[in-house]
C-alpha cells in the first residue's frame, strides 16, 4: 500500500542540495532512480525535475525504514526526511555529488511497475515507444530540459513583448474557414448542422482587426493548426508568438523582432547577437543560394552554367536552354573522392522529390584527368568554362541542374547543397546565422490551379512603387514582407498589411476572387477598412522551430511536450478516434461506409 505524504512536507528539490546544507534536516520527493543494496547500506537515487539526489540507509537507520528502502524499485515515488551529510566517497560528475541525505523516514507514496523503458538521459529507444508513453519520455531529465527551456523562452518573450507596450489577446480558436493557405482542420456545428467552424491557421485578421481597434501593439502566444503534410519541422498543431503593430513601417517591425531575438538569446542561452541582422533580397538568395531560407553557415554557393554551355550538344541542357530554364552548379570542394559513382546515382532518384530528372556531375580527379557523366558532349573549351565558372580544382566535384524550369533548378540544387554540407560536414555550429530575406515576390503562380496565389497571405502590402502593376504584370509586384531565417530554417514572417479597401478589394481581384466571393469570404474586413484603418504591420514567429533551433535539437516534436507523429495522430491517447453514432447523429453528420474507423492511429503507419 503507497502511504500519504502525512507530516512530510517538502522542504527542497533534489538538485539543489549542497555542501552548504551539511547538517540540515530536509525533506525531499521524487523518483528513484536506482536502488543500490550493498548489504549493510541501501542507497537510492531520488529524482525530480531539478536533478538528483543520494538517499543513504545504513546500520544507524531505523529498521522499518532500512526493509523499506529494501523493497523500493525504479520509478516508486518517495518522500524522504533526513539529514544532510557529507559523503565519504564523493561523485563530482553531479552537482550533488559531494552530499547525500542520512534518512529518518521514507514514504513510498507509490509504487511502478517496471516502465516499458529505463529512464535515463539520452536514451536510444524508438521514437513510437517513446511517444506512446510520452509521460515516462519527459521524465528523462534531458527531454525535461528541452520543455523547461521552452517555458523560459516564452517568459522572455511575454515579459520582452510587454515591456515594448504590447497588449496579450486571445483570439477565437472557432474561426471561419477561409480557402487560402493551407487545408483547415473543420469542427462540425451542432446549432448549424452542415456548417463548419475552422481552426486557425494564425490569427491574421484578428489581430488586424485589434489594430483597427486602437490596441497600438497586440501579442500573443497563439496556437495555430494547419491539416499539412508534416516534416521534422512541421506540426499539425504548433506556436506562433504573434505580433501586431499599428503606425510602423517594415523597419520598425524588423527591430522590435531583433530587440526580442537578442533578448532571448541572452536570457536563455548567454549568447550575444549583434544587430541588426543582415538583409538579403529574394532574388538574391534563390540566385546564390536556391532557397529563400539559405543557409549562410558555409559557402557552395550556385553558379548559373547557362553562358557557359549554351552551344553544347548535351540534349538535357539544350533542351532546358532553350525553353527559357537554366542549368546551374555547386561545386562540392574535395568530394570527387568520396562520392563514387553509385553514392552519385542514388542523388539521381533523391533530386527527383524536388521535380529535377536527374543530376549530371564532373569530377576534376587528384591526378588531373577529369570524369563526367555528360564528358562525350564536352568541348576542351566547355570543360576549362566549367571549371573556370565554378573555380574548380583538382578533387572538386561539381553537381549540375538542368530544367526548364528554373524554380526546379533552384529548389533542386538548393536542397542538394545543404544535403552535401550536412554529409561534408561543412556547416560552423558555432554561433548562430540569423538574416532577413526581404523583397518577396507579392505573389507566386498556382499551376494546378491555373492562377496567382500570395507568396504569403492576400493582406500583405505590395511594394508602394508596385501597386500599379498589380493588374497590369503581377509576377513582378513585390511585397513588403520580411522572413526571419535562423541555421537555413524560417523561424518567422510577416509584412505591412494593407489597411486601404480599395487596394484590398484590388488584391483580391488579382488572386481570382469575383467581387461577390470577396464580400462573402472578406466583406468584413473590407468594411473594417472603411472604418479608420490605422496603417500597421506585424510578423509571427514559429515557437516550436525557434526552440528548436536554440537548442540544437534535431526534431521539432523534441520541444513539444505532446507532439504529433508523421501521420498526424498522437500516439499516447491514440487521438483522432471514432466518435459514438449519437454524437454524429446530433451534428447531422454521416460518416462514408467503408472509410469510418478504418485507420485508427494504432494501426497505421506512425513513422515518427
Ligand atoms: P507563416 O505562415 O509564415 O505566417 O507562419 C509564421 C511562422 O510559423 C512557423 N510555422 C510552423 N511551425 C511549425 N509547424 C508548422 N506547420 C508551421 N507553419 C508555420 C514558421 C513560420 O515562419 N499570419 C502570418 C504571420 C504574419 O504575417 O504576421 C503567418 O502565419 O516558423
Amino acid at each position: 500500500m503507497a502511504e500519504f505524504m502525512t507530516g512530510l512536507k517538502r522542504t527542497h528539490y533534489c538538485g539543489e542540495l549542497r555542501p552548504a546544507d551539511i547538517g540540515k534536516e530536509v525533506v525531499v520527493c521524487g523518483w528513484a532512480q536506482r536502488q543500490r543494496d550493498l548489504g549493510q547500506l541501501i542507497f537510492i537515487d531520488l529524482r525530480d525535475r531539478t536533478g538528483i539526489v543520494q538517499l543513504a540507509f545504513d546500520d544507524g537507520t531505523d529498521r522499518a525504514i532500512f526493509e523499506k528502502a529494501f523493497a523500493v524499485r525504479a520509478e516508486f515515488v518517495l518522500a524522504a526526511k533526513g539529514v544532510v551529510r557529507e559523503r565519504s566517497s564523493k561523485n563530482m560528475e553531479i552537482p550533488t555529488g559531494e552530499i547525500e541525505i542520512e534518512v529518518t523516514d521514507l514514504r513510498v507514496l507509490a509504487k511502478a511497475e517496471t516502465p516499458p523503458f529505463e529512464i535515463v538521459e539520452h536514451s536510444k529507444v524508438k521514437e513510437e515507444l517513446r511517444l506512446k508513453y510520452r509521460y515516462l519520455d519527459l521524465r528523462r531529465p534531458d527531454v525535461q530540459d528541452k520543455i523547461i527551456a521552452r517555458h523560459k523562452i516564452v517568459k522572455v518573450a511575454r515579459d520582452y513583448f510587454d515591456q515594448n507596450g504590447f497588449i496579450e489577446i486571445e483570439t477565437p480558436i472557432l474561426n471561419k474557414s477561409t480557402p487560402e493557405g493551407a487545408r483547415d482542420y473543420l469542427v462540425p456545428s451542432r446549432v448549424f448542422p452542415g456548417s463548419f467552424f475552422a481552426l486557425p491557421q494564425s490569427p491574421q485578421l484578428y489581430k488586424q482587426m485589434c489594430m483597427l481597434s486602437g490596441f497600438d501593439r497586440y501579442m500573443q502566444i497563439a496556437r495555430c493548426f494547419r491539416d499539412e503534410d508534416l516534416r521534422a519541422d512541421r506540426q499539425p498543431e504548433f506556436t506562433q508568438i504573434d505580433l501586431e503593430m499599428s503606425f510602423v513601417d517594415r523597419d520598425e517591425v524588423m527591430e522590435v523582432a531583433e530587440g526580442f531575438m537578442k533578448r532571448v538569446y541572452k536570457e536563455v542561452l548567454g549568447i550575444d547577437l549583434s544587430t541588426p541582422f543582415p538583409r538579403m533580397p529574394y532574388s538574391e538568395a534563390m540566385r546564390r543560394f536556391g532557397s529563400d531560407k539559405p543557409d549562410l553557415r558555409f559557402g557552395m554557393e550556385l553558379v548559373d552554367l547557362t553562358p557557359a554551355l549554351r552551344g553544347t550538344g548535351f540534349r538535357v541542357f539544350q533542351s532546358a536552354i532553350e525553353a527559357g530554364g537554366s542549368v546551374r552548379g555547386i561545386n562540392v570542394k574535395g568530394a570527387a573522392a568520396h562520392m563514387p559513382r553509385k553514392e552519385i546515382d542514388k542523388l539521381t532518384e533523391w533530386v527527383k522529390a524536388y521535380g529535377a530528372k536527374g543530376v549530371a556531375w564532373t569530377k576534376f580527379n587528384e591526378d588531373g584527368t577529369f570524369s563526367s557523366s555528360f564528358e562525350k558532349f564536352l568541348s576542351g573549351e566547355e570543360v576549362s568554362s566549367l571549371r573556370a565558372a565554378l573555380s574548380a580544382e583538382a578533387g572538386d566535384l561539381l553537381l549540375v541542374i538542368a530544367s526548364e524550369e528554373n524554380q526546379v533548378v533552384f529548389d533542386t540544387l538548393g536542397a542538394l547543397r545543404c544535403e552535401m554540407a550536412a554529409r561534408f560536414d561543412l556547416i560552423d555550429q558555432s554561433k548562430p546565422n540569423l538574416l532577413w530575406i526581404i523583397d518577396f515576390p507579392l505573389f507566386e503562380y498556382d499551376k494546378e490551379e491555373n492562377r496567382y496565389v500570395a507568396k504569403h497571405h492576400p493582406f500583405t502590402h505590395p511594394r508602394d512603387e508596385d501597386i500599379d502593376k498589380l493588374e497590369s504584370d503581377p509576377a513582378q509586384v513585390h511585397a513588403k514582407a520580411y522572413d526571419l531565417v535562423l541555421n537555413g530554417n524560417e523561424v518567422g514572417g510577416g509584412s505591412i498589411r494593407i489597411s486601404n479597401p480599395e487596394l484590398q478589394a484590388r488584391m483580391f481581384q488579382a488572386l481570382g476572387f469575383t467581387p461577390e466571393r470577396a464580400q462573402e469570404q472578406f466583406g468584413f474586413l473590407i468594411d473594417a477598412f472603411r472604418y479608420g484603418a490605422p496603417p500597421h504591420g506585424g510578423m509571427a514567429f514559429g515557437l516550436d522551430r525557434l526552440v528548436m533551433l536554440m537548442l540544437g535539437c534535431d526534431s521539432i516534436r523534441d520541444v513539444i511536450a505532446f507532439p504529433k507523429v508523421a501521420n498526424s495522430s498522437e500516439l499516447m491517447t491514440q487521438s483522432p478516434a471514432p466518435v459514438e453514432q449519437t454524437q454524429l447523429d446530433e451534428l447531422g453528420i454521416c460518416v462514408v461506409e467503408g472509410e469510418k474507423g478504418e485507420t485508427t492511429p494504432n494501426e497505421s503507419a506512425s513513422h515518427a
